[in-house]
């Protein structure tokens, strides 16, 4: 099969950052599904791991976590799909990507596709609702319908992670969603998305507050989080919960202890990673958010297909995401034509 891959770290610019080679079909273990990839989407793990993780050596290191596809073939205990069944999924950050013809995944971080959607459209919502999923029902440990009377602060929020999160938090729980953006066109989008209020995070985020007189319980900090750490800890509710998904460089502990803040990382890899005993809860909230996305109860946040996955269209999608300017989500459509 045909597979796109990269050998050496370093900028998407250099004439080898990524590279098409032939490889084997891989062959299903147990808990496997082997799927024929027919979209996929782009996210920020993609540029960071292309750009910092250098590769064991051997094949270049298939990179795309996002998928949607058909199921071609299963392991011997597999129990939730079958060949023929289309499928979603974010992959596992152990294992190689959806950047090729066929893909191996655990049937147990996998869901049902969405049959509204296109294949490229569909793979444009697994690993961000996987994500947002988490923040809300596993860090500040929300039950569906929670939240009355309080309110969530979401800081960057016209991105991937932010536009199913906005949703998500509407739909499943009584939070008011508070917004960060800073142009016209992501204060747009996140109203489009359902927020409530907006903000602009290239004003300190406590002054911006003010202005609403919502004292936030929860923060959902999904980017620039040494950046705005401090006023985060500033603005929240006593009592309140900060979760963060990104990577920042040192953080005041500290400073959380006077008003007693919870604090979490949410990392959606760490069920696959670590093979947790409650892998499947993946399993199960993509197949919620594939129906709620069938039943238009949310919408798709993506707004841009580069086109087929070649090499150039790839290259392509690593810029547009290392911009920092991106509004919902890119997608690819596969490798073999239609
Ligand atoms: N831990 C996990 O499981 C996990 C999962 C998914 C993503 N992530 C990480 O989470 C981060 C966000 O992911 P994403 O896919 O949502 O990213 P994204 O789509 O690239 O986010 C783009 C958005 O960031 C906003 N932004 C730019 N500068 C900002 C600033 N200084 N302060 C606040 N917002 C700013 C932009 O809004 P404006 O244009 O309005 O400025 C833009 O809409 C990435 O670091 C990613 O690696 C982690």
């Amino acid at each position: 099969m045909k597979a796109i891959g990269y050998s050496e770290t370093g900028p998407i610019t250099a004439v080898n950052s990524l590279v098409e080679f032939e490889t084997d079909i891989p062959v299903p273990g147990p808990k496997d599904i082997l799927v024929e990839v027919q979209g996929v989407s782009m996210n920020p793990v993609d540029v960071k791991v292309r750009a910092l993780m250098q590769p064991d050596g051997g094949s270049p290191r298939v990179l795309g976590f996002d998928a949607a596809g058909t199921v071609k073939a299963v392991g011997a205990d597999v129990t939730l799909f079958q060949p023929g069944d289309e499928v979603f999924y974010a992959g596992d950050i152990t294992r190689p990507g959806s950047n090729a013809e066929y893909q191996l995944v655990d049937e147990r971080i996998a869901g049902k596709k969405p049959s509204s959607l296109e294949f490229a459209e569909a793979a444009g919502l697994p690993l961000t609702s996987i994500t947002a999923w988490e923040i809300l029902f596993d860090s500040f440990g929300l039950k569906e319908g929670d939240g009355e009377g309080e309110a969530l602060l979401i800081v960057g929020a016209a991105g991937g992670v932010g536009s199913i999160l906005i949703q998500l938090a509407k739909q499943l729980t009584s939070l008011t969603v508070i917004a960060t953006a800073s142009r016209a066109d992501t204060e747009a989008w996140v109203k489009e998305m359902g927020a409530d209020h907006v903000i602009n995070h290239r004003n300190p985020l406590d002054e911006e507050i003010k202005s609403l007189g919502i004292q936030p319980k929860y923060v959902a900090s999904l980017t620039h989080t040494d950046k705005h750490f401090s006023a985060i800890v500033e603005l929240i509710k006593p009592r309140g919960h900060i979760a963060l998904i990104d990577d920042p460089q040192s953080l005041d502990m500290a400073s959380i202890k006077p008003k007693a803040l919870s604090f979490s990382w949410e990392f959606m890899f760490t069920r696959s990673m670590f093979q947790t005993e409650d892998m499947d809860a993946q399993h199960q909230l993509l197949t919620r958010v594939s129906d709620m996305l069938d039943k238009g109860i949310v919408k798709s946040t993506v707004t841009r297909n580069i086109g087929a996955m070649t090499v150039e269209n790839l290259k392509a999608a690593h810029v547009a995401q290392e911009s920092g300017a991106s509004i919902g989500k890119t997608v690819l459509d596969g490798m073999k034509a239609e």
